[in-house]
């Protein structure tokens, strides 16, 4: 894979296109909103220092990144195209079609949905077998996720391209192997979210204290083991077969809802207004930056303390 087109330039397209270049790859990028090329330019700028800090493949150049006007100009002479346009499936699937009929034959078509079904996304494209999900996590320069899921056309051997190109890159692909909403990654992610509504929706806790609670203790665990070796620990030396012995029951009590709240006015005005008390003035691009430098630091000592983890081996 030599050249790669990103249609659709907004955060995620960004992230791609900076993890690309990274990667000492062309890049063609297109997007019809206003100043796109702009915005694009200046996201992919503050991504280079900590892509730079990760070290850059020989050739990586930010001049290698061309914008242009229309999607078959970005897609037409693309080994690869990665699709984030908004998540909207009549969008995606009027887009993908777009994409479908420029692209070379032998392209992989991604596509960066959150959770759409990519059986329903490719409803019209003429060669529904290349088409992929590959979903992504934001900063995409950085985190190694991505997931892959193919739809009742996808071919295996688009999924293996696929693959073998995210790992080029750098990333961990996880091929789930049942088309679901969500895929995986986000299923748990929106658990943990409507949770956290709901605690600050009935007035438990403030957002700054629910973040506390993941900050100081399940997430630095989460980082290096995830959920089930995590609490295979929590069941001392019998393990997890203890850990669900003892805890079990627990699982039939009410601790969750699971089912979201209302987005009412004054959840919203409590939620916003708890990330901006804690943002303290610090504008996004300032966290960003703070973030980034962490994800990198921390990305190391998972390397550090678990060297054979599969998918931070890499350089970026
Ligand atoms: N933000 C995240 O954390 C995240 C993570 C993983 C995946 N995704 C997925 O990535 C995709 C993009 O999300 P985002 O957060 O970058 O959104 P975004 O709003 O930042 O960017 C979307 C971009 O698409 C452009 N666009 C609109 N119509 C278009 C069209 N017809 N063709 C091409 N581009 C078009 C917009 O101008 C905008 O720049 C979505 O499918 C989303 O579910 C988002």
């Amino acid at each position: 894979m030599k050249t790669i087109a990103i249609v659709g330039a907004g955060v995620i397209g960004a992230g791609w296109a900076a993890r690309c270049l990274a990667h000492g790859l062309d890049v063609v990028a297109t997007d019809p909103g206003e100043g796109a090329e702009a915005k694009l330019r200046a996201s992919v700028a503050n991504a280079w220092p900590p892509l730079v800090r990760m070290g850059l493949a020989a050739g990586a150049s930010l001049e290698r990144l061309r914008f242009v006007a229309t999607v078959a100009d970005a897609v037409h002479d693309a080994d690869f195209i990665q699709e984030n346009a908004p998540e909207r499936e009549d969008l995606k699937q009027a887009l993908l079609a777009e994409i479908d009929a420029h692209a070379r034959p032998d392209a992989i078509i991604a596509t960066s949905t959150s959770g759409l079904l990519p059986t329903r996304l490719s409803a019209q494209m003429k060669n529904p077998a290349r088409l992929v999900v590959g979903h992504p996590f934001n900063p995409v320069y950085l985190l190694p996720l991505v997931e892959l899921v193919g739809g009742e056309r996808t071919a295996p051997a688009s999924i293996e391209r696929a693959s073998a190109f995210y790992k080029s890159l750098g990333m961990r692909p996880l091929h789930v192997k049942r088309e679901i909403e969500g895929f995986v990654a986000d299923r748990l992610m929106e658990a943990l979210w409507r949770e956290a509504l709901w605690l600050v929706n009935d007035g438990v806790a403030t957002t700054e204290e629910i973040d506390a609670a993941v900050v100081y203790g399940c997430g630095l665990r989460w980082s290096l083991m995830g959920t089930f070796l995590t609490f295979h620990l929590a069941g001392g030396d019998a393990g997890m077969r203890h850990m669900l012995h003892q805890f079990g029951p627990a699982l039939k009590l009410p601790w969750t809802k699971l089912v979201a709240p209302e987005l009412t006015d004054e959840l919203i005005e409590r939620v916003v207004g708890g990330c901006e008390h804690q943002a303290a003035g610090r504008s996004v691009k300032e966290l960003e930056q703070r973030r980034d430098g962490f994800l990198i630091d921390l990305m190391g000592l998972v390397r550090k303390h678990w060297p054979e983890n599969e998918g931070l081996a890499g350089r970026i």
